[in-house]
């Protein structure tokens, strides 16, 4: 740490060490640590720089999360550049109407330790009110997945008691969550039994004939959240009963192809009458606070958990990230960048 200046106004100039997207990504092709680099060079003058005008913040970064949504960024951000994502921040410095220095918020931030964040990213941030839980969840089930979750189960689908529910990528951020909610509201849940309590489950990269799997676990599945797309898709389509609901959440399947897979069984939405339907999130966080008085008090009862994995520093993230891609994190990807 540094002051710079007299007295008046002197300013605090500190480390900020940052993950900088060094190689575009292709299209095709998975992601490699390689593609970003962490570089501990840069300083940062702890105030808001004069061009950032009345609606920027500046923020130090606590928790960043990873999400398949940030692959397409990495085809698309420039390159030398902090790469961005969703994230817990505490604002240091305010000059946005909506906030005061010391609030805690969840929004878009950047991969460094302080962040200024202006139009348009700082209207996006959310103020965190609640702080009896633990700041992380801010990043997965109080955050962007969690939403994503509940608009998927209860907005779109609303399965009732006793109906079957099945959850592609179930062991992941969005989909654990699904899972929870299914079981409280009484439906049976395909997938994960010993983790999380689920009915029946198996392991797609260890079933050669995904139809059959889907057949022989909880008979014919109901109501899926798809979070996959591909031949998971098209298996579940072979699979699905008359009147059927899909949201269909995202295809990490295909993020790294640059050919997509096709998907044959569209034809079953007919016959059967299924009504599938996409829908992205951000569309929907003017229903946060509905979405915090259901999911706040089944945490705090301990009836809904948020597993997460949790990786240590900015320099574990290229790591966390671009494993979120081969499936080695069981429940939400964190990386913690600063203890609160
Ligand atoms: N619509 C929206 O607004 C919205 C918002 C958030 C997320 N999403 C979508 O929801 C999905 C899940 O996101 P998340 O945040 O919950 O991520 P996540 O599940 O925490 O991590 C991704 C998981 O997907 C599985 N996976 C990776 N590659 C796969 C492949 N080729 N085929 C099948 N499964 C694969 C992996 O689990 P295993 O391999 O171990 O099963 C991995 O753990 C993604 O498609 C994402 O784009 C959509």
């Amino acid at each position: 740490m540094a002051i710079v200046g007299g007295s008046e106004e002197a300013t605090v100039v500190v480390r900020n060490k940052q993950v900088i997207l060094r190689e575009y990504v292709p299209a095709s092709g998975f992601p490699k640590e390689s593609d970003m680099c962490v570089t501990t060079i840069g300083t940062i003058k702890l105030m808001l720089p004069d061009q950032v005008g009345s609606d920027g913040v500046l923020v130090k970064n606590l928790y960043l999360s990873c999400d398949p949504s940030q692959r397409s960024r990495m085809t698309k951000t420039p390159q030398q550049r902090p790469i961005r994502g969703y994230g817990v921040a505490e604002i240091l410095v305010c000059g946005h109407p909506n906030f005061e220095k010391g609030d805690l918020v969840w929004g878009i931030t950047g991969w460094e330790e302080y962040s200024v964040l202006t139009k348009p990213a700082a209207d996006t941030l959310t103020k965190i009110q609640h702080t009896d839980v633990p700041l992380s969840y801010y990043t997965g089930i109080l955050g962007m997945p969690g939403m994503t979750a509940y608009i998927g189960f209860y907005e779109i689908c609303s399965p009732k008691k006793g109906q079957y529910v099945f959850i592609s990528a179930a062991s992941g951020a969005v989909g654990q969550l699904v899972g929870q909610s299914a079981k409280l509201q009484g439906c049976y849940v395909d997938l994960l039994k010993n983790k999380f309590g689920f009915d029946d489950g198996f392991n797609y990269k260890e079933e050669p004939d995904l139809n059959a799997a889907l057949k022989r676990s909880v008979a014919v599945h109901f109501f899926p959240n798809c979070n996959v797309g591909g031949k998971m898709l098209d298996a579940v389509l072979l699979n699905m009963r008359i009147g059927d609901r899909i949201a269909m959440c995202g295809m990490i399947s295909r993020y790294n192809l640059g050919q997509a897979e096709g998907v044959h069984n569209l034809i079953y939405l007919v016959a059967k009458r299924v009504r599938m339907e996409g829908f992205l999130v951000p569309d929907y966080y003017h229903l946060y606070l509905k979405f915090l008085e259901l999911v706040l008090p089944y945490i705090n009862e301990g009836k809904i958990v948020d597993v997460e994995d949790k990786a240590q520093g900015l320099e574990s993230g290229p790591a966390a990230l671009v494993e979120l891609f081969t499936g080695r994190n069981v429940g939400k990807q964190v990386v913690v960048v600063a203890l609160e």
